[in-house]
């Protein structure tokens, strides 16, 4: 069990007395702190001296790293072991960005050609669509609508992605994505679209979950009510899948289909297939660019040691935080509008991950697991939330995530924003003690008011743009945390079991709705009388 190791108990110990460190004295102690606590990698610095450390706070967490052997596990993921137990799956999500293509062998085959063979196929027909020569059924219209329908990972990654490089796609191209089961999520998306210029990109790694499924339907009903002719899916559906049979048994031409593979998980996908509607909204040329970002930053977690490895460093802050000051939850502030989505992405990525209660033998963990990830973009969170991370209760580590230059200069926006960014984190460890707020003539019943403890940690991530690269080094570097955090805790972080149950339910419960007859309910007296209530005003139809 992880809290026996030695290495845990003396960072426990530890803990007892770097609770009573405060960053004002930190900073104070040591004007060299800043450079010592800081690191650069793949286009991105990590400032990370905001954070309750010390330089043995960081050597006792990476002992605590070797003792979980950690550089072990990085190599065995990029070896190519099949490290998702579980499952019995390989991890090789670096495989679908190894821009450099030497080989990476799952069980002694190198898995490259495939890979090249796929993105080659992708890029060939996302030209055809940009280019406009990918028309509708019958008709000279270039597609103009890409609508992706898929959920959690098979939605997240893509959708964010394309957010987040909006200023690089062809605006000609209206690019969309529907998860939801809930049918407004369609509709609203579906308002107004003319179906000859309408392409759906099913995206699904199993190609049997039911919202994707249901969306998928539905929108071939939706087109061929305006086309009329079967024959039409051919030339507006394609498919985004490691499940061949499925994907024709729905109708879509094979040839239309992009694979990928079950050693790529659904939330460790977005290089593969499933970033096609990225890659038609930016180009082949700049994915490759974010392929490449990826790439920098996984030979850097490969290559660097544990003292100068970025993804290790905050992973590692992560563990301490969690485990050793009891902060329940993590909070991601992007200052960057177009990385709005960027904080949902990482829940999955984080939360699906590392939401574990087991360890590797499958007996309860001894210590605690993945946080609670959430975040808005600033400044909107200022307005919002702020005011709890600042003098609330909780402890809330925090990761700035922000650009040095704008894509859109607009007057003295930037200026603003980045000034929000420096002077929220300034504020946050250094707070204002109730002597200055005092000398500042504020009166004293209000003073424990205006008064900030400070003491409130943060990392600064800081790049020079918001480009490509830098968006898939950001990823990559999150990807890289959650999996050195799973070595930590000893849960396997490439399943998701905790998902199932709620399915399996739902789908007992989607007989008991739809049932013409009334049917014998025998679920607890809650979940019968929520059942009844919803038959007997939902559907008329069925009295
Ligand atoms: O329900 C969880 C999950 O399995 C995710 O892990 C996955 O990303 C998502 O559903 C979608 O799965 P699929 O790509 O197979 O439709």
């Amino acid at each position: 069990m992880r809290t026996h190791l030695s290495e845990w108990q003396a960072l426990a110990q530890h803990a007892q007395t770097a609770r009573e460190l405060h960053l004002r004295d930190l900073f104070r102690e040591d004007p060299r702190r800043a450079e010592r606590f800081s690191l650069e990698a793949a286009g991105w610095l990590l400032d990370y001296s905001k954070n309750r450390i010390t330089q043995e706070t960081m050597e006792r967490l990476r002992a605590l790293a070797r003792a979980c052997d950690v550089p072990g596990a990085i190599r065995a993921m990029f070896a190519g072991e099949r490290i998702n137990r579980t499952e019995n799956r390989a991890v090789l999500h670096v495989a679908l960005r190894n821009r450099s293509n030497t080989p990476i062998r799952v069980d002694g085959q190198d898995v490259m050609p495939a890979v090249n063979g796929v993105l080659e196929r992708m890029a060939a027909f996302a030209r055809q669509v940009r280019d406009g020569s990918w028309t509708g059924y019958r008709s000279r219209r270039p597609v103009r609508n890409i609508v992706n329908l898929g959920i959690g990972g098979s939605d997240l990654g893509p959708a964010m992605a394309a957010e987040a490089l909006r200023f690089y796609s062809d605006r000609r191209l209206r690019v969309r994505f529907v998860s939801n089961v809930d049918g407004t999520h369609l509709a609203e998306t579906l308002l107004g679209l003319e179906p000859v210029e309408t392409l759906f990109v099913v995206a699904s790694k199993t190609f049997t979950t039911q919202e994707t499924m249901t969306n998928a339907e539905s929108a071939r009903r939706w087109l061929l009510r305006a086309l009329k002719d079967d024959a039409a899916v051919s030339r507006h559906f394609v498919a985004v899948s490691t499940n061949r049979e499925a994907v024709s048994r729905f109708g879509i031409d094979p040839q239309n289909m992009f694979e990928f593979w079950d050693w790529v998980g659904g939330r460790y996908s977005l290089c593969s297939a499933i970033g096609l509607p990225l890659m038609i909204a930016i180009g082949p040329e700049n994915f490759f660019r974010m392929l490449d970002g990826f790439h920098a930053m996984d030979r850097h977690f490969a290559e660097a040691p544990l003292e100068k490895n970025l993804p290790v460093t905050l992973a590692l802050l992560g563990v301490w935080y969690r485990n050793f000051l009891s902060a329940e939850s993590h909070a991601v502030l992007p200052y960057d509008q177009y990385l709005a989505r960027f904080p949902a992405y990482l829940q999955q990525l984080d939360m699906e991950s590392n939401g574990k209660g087991v360890d590797r033998q499958g007996r309860p963990v001894d210590c605690a697991t993945g946080p609670i990830l959430w975040g808005e973009p600033g400044t909107n969170g200022q307005h919002a939330f702020f005011q709890l991370i600042h003098q609330g209760t909780a402890l809330v580590p925090a990761d700035f995530i922000g650009f040095c230059r704008s894509l859109n200069d607009v007057g003295d926006h930037h200026l603003k924003l980045m000034s929000n960014f420096v002077a929220q984190t300034e504020a946050l460890a250094f707070g204002k003690t109730a002597a200055e707020a005092a000398a500042e003539k504020v009166p004293p019943e209000l003073v424990p008011h205006k008064t900030f403890p400070g003491n409130r940690p943060s990392n600064t991530l800081l790049a020079d743009a918001l480009t490509p690269d830098a968006l898939g080094a950001l990823i990559a570097l999150y990807e890289h945390k959650v999996f050195v955090q799973g070595v930590i805790w000893d849960v396997f972080s490439f399943d998701q079991w905790g998902v199932e149950l709620g399915k399996v339910l739902a789908k007992k419960v989607l007989d008991e709705l739809s049932a013409g007859a009334e049917p014998q309910l025998s679920h607890d007296s809650s979940t019968n009388a929520i059942v009844r209530r919803l038959r007997a005003r939902r559907y008329p139809a069925l009295e």
